[in-house]
């Protein structure tokens, strides 16, 4: 069943190219256009949506944090992105102007369930992104689009990640093609770039000996950091939320910019800080000041990881450990460069001697609430 891998988790991880060409087929064209008619939301109501709110848990949680970007990027549409477990209590405002985007892998989640049963109760309009057919989410939502991760076995979350981020990028891309946004050129160039995605995700993948080699030199250590900015922030929340639940490490995600508001208290002689590089092509202030941070760290002794894009060499004085990923348009870059940090939690956690397609204390669904 895992075809000759050591765990699922691996299979999964290996799966990834598939993963996310799979959930392309069918709905982008080689010209730029999607067609997402299977979101049964007629265009005229999308066209009057003011106001997009993304509820999940955990990982797709960190999905929906990247949702943000690209649907405030491409539709200039406000959107808020709240745990599933909180946002119902807290009265949120919500009518049927409200475009509701529930983001679950089995479909099942019993908060992210009853957070999307609120917002209909209000009138909302509830759209789920769903890795399993006929599950009660996308059955309960008003449309669904569905990832084409396959099965996912493994505890933690894997290929069904990248699928929601494919997915949430339709859906950001496609609000703004049938809104009619005046970025209709851009937003064809992205549908193209999102085509060479499996193939770089598999280049990533070719590319991981050395990932492995550091994540087993590190399994001893008490704790790792991960840093980045903009849609690199949530990808790493979601490098140490994988190191938190394989390996059973201290793991922290920060906004870089958030460093010198505390977190640099943290960092001490040969602490290993992960740090997330964004394109210097796509957000070259934002560039220069994460490398500013990487020098500030690394002054005070923090042992430098850093994920940073081909050809930017300005990274390499300040890399104890340098991580390539392929250039990507900015709002596509936690597609490939999430993909070192799941194969680096699985080592270490391996490394550990941890079960890293059964973590202790985790369920694959979690039907309580
Ligand atoms: C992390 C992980 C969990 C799930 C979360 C939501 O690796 O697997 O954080 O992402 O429990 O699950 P779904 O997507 O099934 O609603």
């Amino acid at each position: 069943e895992k075809g000759g891998y050591a765990s699922f988790m691996l299979k999964e991880i290996a799966e990834q190219p598939k993963a996310v060409a799979d959930t392309l087929l069918g709905r982008v064209d080689g010209e730029g256009t999607l067609s997402l008619d299977e979101v049964r939301i007629p265009a005229a109501v999308l066209r009057e949506v003011e106001k997009v709110v993304v509820v999940a848990c955990g990982t797709a949680f960190h999905a929906g944090l990247i949702a943000k970007y690209a649907i405030e990027h491409w539709t200039r549409v406000p959107c808020e992105v709240e745990l599933a477990s909180e946002f119902r209590y807290r009265d949120p405002i919500l009518d049927a102007r409200t475009l509701v985007i529930a983001i679950s892998q089995s479909g099942e989640t019993m908060d992210t369930l009853m957070a999307l049963r609120h917002a209909r109760e209000q009138g909302a309009k509830v759209l789920a992104i769903c890795n399993t057919n006929g599950s009660t989410i996308p059955r309960e939502s008003d449309a669904v689009l569905y990832t084409h991760a396959g099965p996912e076995v493994a505890v933690a979350s894997t290929k069904a990640f990248l699928t929601q981020l494919v997915a949430c990028n339709l859906v950001a891309l496609y609000l703004g093609q049938v809104r009619g946004t005046k970025w209709g050129d851009e937003i064809r160039a992205v549908v193209r770039e999102l085509s060479h995605v499996p193939e770089q995700v598999g280049r990533v993948l070719e590319t991981m000996e050395p990932v492995r080699e550091l994540a087993r030199s590190l399994s001893d250590k008490p704790t790792v950091l991960f840093l980045g900015r903009h849609v690199g922030y949530p990808v790493a929340l979601e490098g140490a939320l994988k190191l938190k639940e394989l390996a059973y490490m201290h793991a922290e995600g920060f906004a870089a910019g958030e460093l010198k508001h505390g977190p640099i208290a943290l960092i001490e002689q040969d602490l290993p800080v992960v740090v997330v590089v964004p394109s210097p092509r796509g957000r070259s202030v934002l560039h220069g000041k994460i490398v500013s941070n990487i020098q500030e760290i690394r002054a005070r002794g923090a042992r430098t990881v850093v994920i940073a894009e081909e050809g930017d060499e300005s990274v390499v004085p300040y890399a104890d450990h340098l991580i390539r990923v392929p250039a990507t348009p900015t709002l596509l870059q936690p597609l490939v460069a999430t993909v070192p940090l799941q194969v680096f939690a699985c080592e270490l956690a391996t490394a550990r001697g941890n079960d890293v397609d059964q973590p202790r204390n985790l369920a694959k669904s979690v039907t309580v609430e």
